[in-house]
């Protein structure tokens, strides 16, 4: 892809990334993604903010030929996603200074083997005039690692944002074109990398609540030159309370468990409830963590194995503990055998998490009347916790 033109002396560099498929080893990312850099050129100096993926690094390089002198490399965040290109960046531009957080110093250092003298430290709210336009920095930790910090261009009111408000999303296009698509992404992203961080992203979202935004121009996916779509996103996601939803990963291996989870979704549908069950054979992980974003109420539907649930409900319990998801209220059902310590083990698998742990619904082999009739109390009982908190 070439650079391309955003405003008068604003340019989109980067690498698309068609292909990938899971980031972090871990991450799903259905639509690929991409690592956007920009290039700013003042009157006086020119700056680069971030890099690209290591894998993209001479498409970059390409974007950057006719570019005489860059004066400043921004590094937003040390992950290699972006910063990965910096140190061929400066074999090019050896003059340019990487601008960073205190914090991330060390980091860049330990990750690049960048050499010390390279780095301009920047606090929070400080400026940096590249003649006709000036950058101000802020510092937002947690957007996704403890060193992040944003760029606001002030005289063209673009915020450059990283990480945060971003998506991982691979398109031509370089605007959101698809709002629908674009809620969906940057939720999978939110609830993937964002999500363990809500209190301390609700201060940074608060920090910038001043700034007159005309665009939001994040270093993953499409720029928003209609940024209220991913600022309101984000507010509901971050400070909006849960939704009348529970959420049911689960698996079955003789379709005992699958009976009690098929009782409970009925059940809590009768009841009012909004439910979205994932059969943890097939689902995708990213879209069990998007609906965490919103559950008030998680429900692990586990059979017993040996003595333990079953490892996937396990991964999901872990997942859960760790994206830390503002649900109120978890509940376990199940199967088992001959016995085992499936709720105990379940149970301090979510220690992370401030919810209150409802009376479990755990059968014997295939379940019988007295176990649906324990499912529809349990379906009772969440639907009451609900309304008595006026989720919607
Ligand atoms: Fe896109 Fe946390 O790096």
């Amino acid at each position: 892809m070439l650079k391309r033109q955003i405003k008068e002396r604003i340019y989109w560099l980067g690498g698309i990334d068609w292909d990938r498929r899971l980031f972090d080893s871990l991450i799903p990312l259905p639509d690929g993604t991409s690592y956007n850099a920009y290039l700013i050129e003042g009157s006086e100096k020119t700056a680069l903010l971030d890099t690209v993926d290591p894998t993209k690094t001479e498409i970059l390089l390409q974007q950057l030929s006719g570019v005489q002198k860059i004066d400043y490399i921004v590094s937003h965040h040390a992950e290699q996603d972006h910063s990965g290109a910096i140190p061929q960046v400066l074999e090019r531009y050896p003059e340019a200074k990487v601008v960073v957080t205190p914090k991330a110093v060390g980091m860049l250092i330990d990750h690049l083997h960048l050499p010390e003298n390279v780095f301009i430290t920047v606090q929070d709210g400080e400026t940096l005039s590249l003649g006709d336009k000036t950058l101000k920095f802020y510092h937002t930790p947690w957007v996704h690692w403890p060193e992040t910090m944003v760029t606001y261009l002030e005289e063209d009111q673009i915020l450059f944002s990283c990480d945060f408000y971003g998506s991982h999303i691979a398109a031509a296009d370089l605007y959101v074109t698809d709002e629908g698509r674009v809620y969906e992404a940057a939720k999978r992203y939110y609830a993937e990398i964002m999500m363990p961080f809500r209190t301390i992203i609700e201060k940074n979202i608060n920090k910038l609540k001043g700034l007159e935004i005309r665009m939001i121009a994040p270093s993953h996916g499409q720029i928003y030159d209609r940024p209220a779509l991913i600022m309101d996103a984000y507010r509901d996601w971050v400070m909006g309370p849960p939704h009348n939803i529970a959420v049911i990963p689960y698996i079955s291996m003789h379709g005992s468990t699958q009976k009690l989870v098929d009782h409970l979704v009925s059940a809590l549908v009768k009841n009012g409830v909004r439910v979205e069950p994932f059969n943890l054979a097939v689902t995708d992980i990213g879209k069990l963590a998007m609906a965490l974003v919103d559950a008030g109420t998680i429900v692990l539907g586990a059979p017993t194995v040996l003595t333990g649930p079953h490892p996937l409900v396990a991964y999901a319990a872990v997942l859960a503990n760790a994206l830390r998801p503002k649900a109120k209220y978890v509940a376990i059902t199940g199967s088992y055998g001959w016995g085992g310590k499936t709720v105990d083990i379940l149970t301090q698998l979510i220690s992370n998490l401030k919810v209150e742990v409802l009376e479990p619904v755990l059968c014997k082999g295939m379940p019988r009347e007295e176990d649906y009739q324990a499912i529809e109390r349990l379906a009772a009982e969440i639907a009451g916790k609900h309304r008595d908190n006026g989720w919607q």
